[in-house]
């Protein structure tokens, strides 16, 4: 509702079918059209996968506020604030920032090297815990992937992601996170891009 306001001054009507699920709706609102099929299963299921996470920053915040005997509402923003940084949530982001210029697979090898040679780190790559991959990037990769088949999907985009992954794996063995194929399944869904990290 407050996207299509303050971006279009639109009011729109935010009833919603009776049996919509919590992805179906979401989208339905965002895209003021009826999503297919596989837009609302890749949405859904990437909620799902962002729900699995256990004892991270942001959980961690939000005990150590209201352990001060401070008020819920209090640990629910240290933990927002928490989850923006761009080693957290807001990794989903910045990797579709690093993604969205690179116009082929030479052109993302490029960029990544030169990231290499500056040392910096690779948004969506990582884990505290998983360190031999994450498997819910497997998953969501798999909803990239479909995504990038459709008339509305971003082959370039897909494509480019792969040969990302594929070097960080046999040259750095770091493994992408749920945050990098997340991004290019959200901007296939046509998700703007600082809606990834309140998604999440
Ligand atoms: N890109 C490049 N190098 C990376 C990297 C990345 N995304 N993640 C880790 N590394 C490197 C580190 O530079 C470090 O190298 P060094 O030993 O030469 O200093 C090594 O791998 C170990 O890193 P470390 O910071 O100890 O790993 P960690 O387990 O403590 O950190 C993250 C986990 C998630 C904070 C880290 O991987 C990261 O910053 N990732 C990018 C942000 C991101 O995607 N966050 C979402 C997480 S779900």
């Amino acid at each position: 509702y407050w996207y299509h306001f303050q971006e279009y001054n639109k009011r729109i009507n935010t009833s919603t079918g009776e049996n919509d699920s919590v992805a179906l709706n979401f989208l339905k609102l965002y895209k003021q059209e009826i999503p297919s099929e596989l837009e609302v299963k890749a949405f859904d299921v990437s909620l799902i996968l962002y729900a699995e996470h256990d004892f991270n920053a942001s959980t961690f915040s939000a005990r150590v506020t209201v352990s001060t005997l401070s008020d819920f509402y209090s640990g629910i923003v240290s933990a927002i604030g928490t989850l923006r940084g761009h080693l957290h949530g807001g990794a989903n982001e910045a990797a579709m920032h690093f993604l969205e210029d690179i116009k082929s697979e030479d052109k993302g090898e490029e960029k990544l090297r030169q990231y290499f040679k500056e040392k910096k780190l690779v948004m969506g790559f990582g884990h505290r815990i998983y360190k031999n991959g994450d498997p819910r990037s497997i998953i969501i990769k798999e909803y990239s992937r479909k995504l990038s088949l459709t008339k509305s999907g971003n082959q370039n985009l897909y494509k480019v992601s792969e040969r990302i992954e594929k070097i960080m794996i046999n040259e750095k063995k770091i493994f992408p996170n749920l945050d990098f194929y997340s991004a290019s399944a959200y901007n296939q869904l046509g998700i703007r891009t600082d809606f990834f990290t309140p998604i999440f």
